[in-house]
């Protein structure tokens, strides 16, 4: 509590807090404001599919449905109900993931990455995060007041991972590595060589390598993921995927942790993650039930979704690259695109601008964390063609004050 000089007293908030932030929705607040003036804006910021054209697929939300209406409502297990946790076994064999020690699925993979960093990094201790990267991570370490080391993506090479400037800032206090791939916000898919170097240093250092794969079924040109998992039995993994991208329905909150490696390695840590597994009781019970439909049942939503974002990807990519001042790396998988801009204002400045004065709505770049001397924002791929033009337009018109 504190006093104010009028003698009103407020309610101090934690000091872990004060760093906390989330640019996709902070700034979606600016838009909102505009949205209530009768503004229409073009939204080119969140990673929602539901937001745009996209639709779930029917089987996934009778399953749901069905399961409701079977009165299965009540807590579920804290690792997964039955059939969840097979086909879930299942689905890390596809990915051919040795060594799996246990899995569990949760409010989204969101609260999985929470838990496992939770049940991993002490105060003082520190993760290496990619930057840019998606900012739940740094949220979720802020809270656990551990340090976030920012390792970066070499925009020169495609997005792919700067090992060398990952092993450089490895120190005695490092405990795990962090990948995102294919990447938010850069699109980038990662290649297996790169990957194997990522495995080598988590080896060499001894540290615990998760890897966020919640876009794995989104891959463009015919490109294959591949499973970080899959490529060592001799490291400990944390592999992070879900239904909201890859099956439409982020707002259903359904994802789940792969732990892999030696048990000898993994035990102990795999046993803590699973202390928060059943202190928190469980995940959504009744969507448990769509985990079988989606990955097993129908995919034909799939091709679909990748033909309209690679589509979309390509006008996307065109246009941004046409504009002078900026330039954009062509990404691989995912919905996102990652644009670089040569312009004199600061990135938050920018989007603030081009947001109220041509209603388009993206994500400034140091909300991801990006090199310093470099600027960018985010877009999502998402929208349709006539959205998408519309809104490469407006941003074409508001670039020209900068030449
Ligand atoms: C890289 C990445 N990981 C995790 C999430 C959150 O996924 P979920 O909806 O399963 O919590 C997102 C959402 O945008 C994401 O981009």
């Amino acid at each position: 509590m504190s006093t104010s000089s009028q003698g009103i007293t407020t309610i101090t908030p934690a000091r872990r807090t004060e760093y906390v932030a989330y640019a996709i929705r902070d700034i979606a607040v600016e838009a909102e404001k505009l949205r209530k003036e009768g503004i229409r804006v073009l939204p080119l910021n969140i990673g929602d599919p539901l937001k745009y054209d996209f639709k779930t697929p029917r089987h996934m939300i009778e399953a749901v449905y069905r399961s409701m209406m079977e009165q299965n409502n009540g807590y579920a297990p804290s690792i997964a109900m039955d059939d969840a946790e097979a086909a879930l076994h299942r689905e890390a064999k596809r990915k051919r993931i040795p060594n799996l020690r246990s899995l569990f699925v949760s409010i989204g993979a969101s609260e999985g990455i929470e838990l496992c960093l939770t049940a991993l990094v002490n105060p003082g201790e520190n993760v290496l995060m990619p930057y840019p990267g998606y900012p739940l991570y740094t949220a979720v370490m802020q809270k656990l007041e551990a340090e976030i080391r920012p390792y970066y993506l070499d925009e020169e090479n495609g997005w792919q991972p700067d090992v060398a400037d990952m092993e450089a800032r490895i120190d005695a206090h490092t405990r795990a590595i962090c990948l995102i791939n294919p990447n938010n916000p850069t699109g980038a898919l990662y290649r297996k060589e790169v990957l194997l170097d990522v495995i080598a240093l988590a080896r060499r250092h001894r540290l615990v390598l998760f890897s966020d794969e919640i876009y794995d079924r989104l891959v463009f040109d015919g490109l294959e993921h591949v499973s970080t998992a899959s490529l060592a039995d001799d490291v400990a993994f944390v592999t992070f995927g879900g239904l909201s991208k890859n099956y439409l329905v982020p707002g259903w909150r359904m994802g789940w942790t792969f732990i892999s490696g030696p048990a000898e390695l993994v035990a102990d840590f795999d046993e803590a993650v699973h202390k928060f597994v059943r202190a928190r009781l469980c995940a959504s019970a009744p969507m448990q039930a769509a985990i079988v439909p989606a990955l097993e049942g129908p995919q034909d939503h799939l091709p679909d979704v990748v033909a309209r974002l690679t589509q979309r990807r390509d006008y996307t990519i065109e246009r941004l690259n046409a504009i002078p001042g900026l330039s954009c790396v062509k990404p691989e998988g995912a919905f996102y695109a990652f644009p670089k801009m040569d312009v004199p204002i600061p990135d938050k400045e920018f989007v603030v601008r081009l947001l109220r004065e041509q209603h388009v709505l993206v994500v400034h770049g140091s909300g991801f964390g990006q090199k310093p001397g470099t600027q960018h924002f985010r877009v999502v791929t998402l929208p349709d063609m006539a959205t998408l033009e519309s809104a490469y337009d407006k941003l074409e018109v508001f670039m020209r004050q900068f030449r």
